[in-house]
């Protein structure tokens, strides 16, 4: 069974395709990474998904229901969330107005309380705005405004990559909770390592194209592929 399916994904930006036929899965309950070097074509994939490219082939497919033909509005309220990797909140509005102005949610209050009982740090200072949280708890303002509408599916490019090296483990934490919540997620993600160690299955791409896949457990024990994509640490 899957939530999600991409069928030969294909397009980019002009007539030149950057990503040139690409099928994933995602499950209901998985973490599934995408990794790749700089340039692999990774975010225009995301874009791909999410309705923002300007050309794209092939076939979205959502909880049985097809997204092809739908703009990045409409897939929005057909439970794709989208966690940007910056400016995913709003620094002049408080944490209370960021969880409001979210579109899409019915029961706001609700929907806020329970939300927010997985972000403590968040319910005390929802008079606060934005601008004034660490880099680490505006990135969890940044998850739960994603979580308000109830999401099927998570996509997060490059959660981390703009975060001091403490805060890594925190991100990566709040990612393996959301299957819990009824959220499955697709993540891109240049530190590949620690997001296998998180994920059920990977997906490897570089110049476009999907080079590996499979068991985050044996794209993590594949030794051509660690040397190659997956660093050091
Ligand atoms: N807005 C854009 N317009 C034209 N080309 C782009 C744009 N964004 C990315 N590209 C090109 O698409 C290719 C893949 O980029 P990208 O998807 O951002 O890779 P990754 O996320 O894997 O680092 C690169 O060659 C990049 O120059
Ligand atoms: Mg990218």
């Amino acid at each position: 069974m899957s939530l999600l399916t991409l069928n030969g994904l294909r397009g980019g930006y002009s007539e030149v395709d950057i990503i040139k036929g690409i099928d994933l899965h995602v499950a209901p309950g998985e973490i599934v990474t995408i990794a790749g070097t700089n340039g692999a074509g990774k975010s225009t994939l995301v874009k791909a998904l999410l309705g923002l490219l300007p050309r794209v082939e092939g076939e979205v497919v959502l909880d049985g229901k097809s997204l092809t033909r739908l703009g990045a509005e409409d897939r929005f309220y057909a439970g794709l969330a989208y966690v940007p990797q910056v400016a995913n909140v709003f620094p002049s509005l408080t944490v209370r107005e960021n969880l409001q102005v979210v579109r899409g949610v019915k029961n706001l209050k609700v929907r806020m309380d329970e939300v927010l009982v997985n972000f403590p740090v968040l319910q005390e200072r929802l008079g606060q705005r934005a601008s004034a949280l660490s880099g680490g708890e505006r990135q969890q303002l940044a998850f739960a405004r994603a979580l308000m509408p109830s999401p099927r599916l998570m996509v997060l490019d490059e959660p981390t990559a703009a975060l001091a090296p403490s805060l890594v483990g925190k991100v990566f934490d709040m990612v393996k909770a959301l299957p819990a919540a009824g959220v499955a997620v697709l993540m891109v993600e240049q530190r590949a390592r620690q997001a296998l160690e998180i994920s059920q299955q990977g997906y490897i791409l570089d110049q476009g194209a999907c080079v590996l896949s499979g068991r985050a457990s044996e794209l993590l024990a594949d030794e051509r592929m660690a040397q190659l994509y997956l660093g050091s640490h």
